[in-house]
């Protein structure tokens, strides 16, 4: 077991103070860091007590702490899963060898810029989010919707310190365009398309942190599988705090969907129209918001048919999400069926597995999309309504790969660009839906005790408390 320290101005379990010009580095970068917090964090409630947790160790028990804590004054540290005793790379041309402590010159550029990617998305869903509070449905959603943000700039702390140990004067350069970057920004946009944006109301929050985090957490699975040691540590770390954001995410959805379909059966009312004149979020608007995050979640994979992810698989630097699952940990052999449109026609054809693996790894996040619309179909099941929500076909309103320059329909069907234009409407937000959706958030709820019309209230709430515990003691309620 690592030495957890937490007196130290940056909390931590990798030896800090024992490197002193790397802690020096860290020590200048985090003012900045919280700069950036108080500017583009929480807009509103940096001085507000929130009920948090906060990780302040590794291990399988009492891993985190949850207390209040004003924002600005989170523990953000620095915390890497325990090293696996003799680790081997379990996949890629180096099968076999021991992991690498250090990184070989040849991957350094590789390296660097997946690890930038990675923790460029954590700081950009904090600035996505961050008028969110403002309209929140309840204190408890508030409280969700701060854990969410702290850890992901917990998350750009895990990468930043990867990119100032490892990366030298680049990692720190590196280190301080991730502060400089904007989500949305023409000049200085995020480095993803998803992670650009906007997502101003609380339906597209939730379906964010279900299928844009949800992108993270495969990203993070196939990361853990790397030669790179301190990275698989790192981000195996990070995927115990991401579970809760998908939670978030889940649940949030799941009950928009309930509070529906009780306002339906209740009401006796089918028609969207009705549905929102009772104040809910009619099923249609769900789907489409729910085809829209989806699609550009999808996206975020990156091309069907891809030599960087060949080679990174190759050289062991990202494998495939729980790698160990597979037989064949070379890769070498197999092919992967893949389509694509010529003039219209659906052709496919197999390619090298390797060059697939950004599709294998989007296969893997499919199921796991699936499984939670599945849930939401049993609510809808279980209050007698029939309307069913679906995952979009992968083909569908796609920017990136083989399908950026084709018009697909939902169910993947080729209908080209001017039959997709007069039916977008149908299938994604109209503007008129992203002002219905919003009108119903226009005010914000501070008082514990109630819940917004249109989202059912939890179950049960945070670490055994009741869920109208005050978990955001707000100033100016
Ligand atoms: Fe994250
Ligand atoms: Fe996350």
């Amino acid at each position: 077991m690592s030495t957890v320290v937490n007196d130290e101005k940056i909390p931590n379990n990798v030896n800090l103070s024992s490197d002193k010009k790397l802690q020096r580095a860290l020590e200048a970068w985090q003012p900045n860091f919280i700069s950036w917090w108080k500017e583009m964090g929480p807009a509103g409630f940096q001085t507000d007590d929130v009920y948090l947790r906060t990780a302040v160790d590794v291990g399988q028990e009492g891993w985190a702490h949850f207390d209040y804590v004003k924002m600005p004054d989170y523990r953000w540290g620095i915390f890497l899963a325990d090293p696996v005793k003799d680790r081997t790379i379990g996949f890629g041309d180096h099968m076999g060898e021991p992991v690498w402590q250090e990184i070989p010159g040849e991957h350094r550029g590789t390296l660097r810029r997946l690890i930038v990617t990675q923790g460029d998305t954590e700081p950009a869903s904090v600035e996505q989010q961050r008028l969110l509070g403002q309209s929140c449905p309840s204190v408890y959603d508030l409280r969700n919707l701060f854990q969410v943000n702290v850890e992901e700039g917990r998350h750009l702390w895990a990468m930043v310190y990867l990119l100032q140990s490892y990366f030298g004067r680049d990692g720190r350069e590196e280190a301080e365009s991730l502060l400089e970057r904007r989500s949305g920004d023409e000049n200085k946009p995020r480095i993803l398309g998803a992670f650009n944006e906007p997502c101003t109301d609380w339906l597209s929050f939730f379906m964010f942190t279900f299928f844009t985090d949800r992108d993270g957490k495969f990203q993070l699975l196939a990361l853990a599988e790397s030669a790179f040691d301190p990275l698989s540590r790192t981000t195996r770390f990070m995927l115990t705090e991401e579970a809760h954001h998908m939670f978030v995410g889940e649940t949030g959805v799941g009950r928009v969907v309930e509070r529906t379909a009780h306002l339906m059966k209740e009401n006796g009312k089918d028609h969207p129209d009705d549905v929102r004149k009772l104040g809910g979020i009619d099923l249609p608007t769900i789907q489409k918001y729910l085809n829209l995050w989806y699609s550009l979640s999808l996206d975020l994979f990156g091309g069907e048919v891809s030599s960087n992810a060949a080679s990174f698989f190759a050289n062991g630097l990202k494998g495939r999400a729980k790698e160990d699952h597979y037989d064949d940990h070379k890769a070498l052999e197999g092919t992967y069926a893949v389509s694509r449109f010529t003039d219209g026609k659906l052709i496919t054809e197999d390619v090298p597995l390797r060059n697939a693996m950004n599709e294998v790894l989007r296969d893997d996040y499919v199921v796991d999309c699936q499984r939670g619309v599945d849930k939401w179909n049993r609510v809808l099941e279980a209050a007698g309504v029939s309307f069913k929500l679906t995952l979009p076909h992968r083909r569908f309103h796609r920017h990136i790969g083989l399908y950026a320059d084709v018009f697909c329909d939902p169910t993947g069907s080729f209908i080209g660009k001017e039959a997709f234009e007069a039916k977008q409407g149908e299938w994604l937000p109209t503007e008129a839906d992203k002002t219905f959706v919003l009108s119903l958030m226009q005010k914000p709820i501070y008082d514990p005790k109630q819940m917004a019309g249109w989202i059912a209230a939890p179950r049960i709430g945070i670490k055994g408390r009741p869920v109208d515990f005050e978990y955001v003691r707000h100033g100016e309620a």
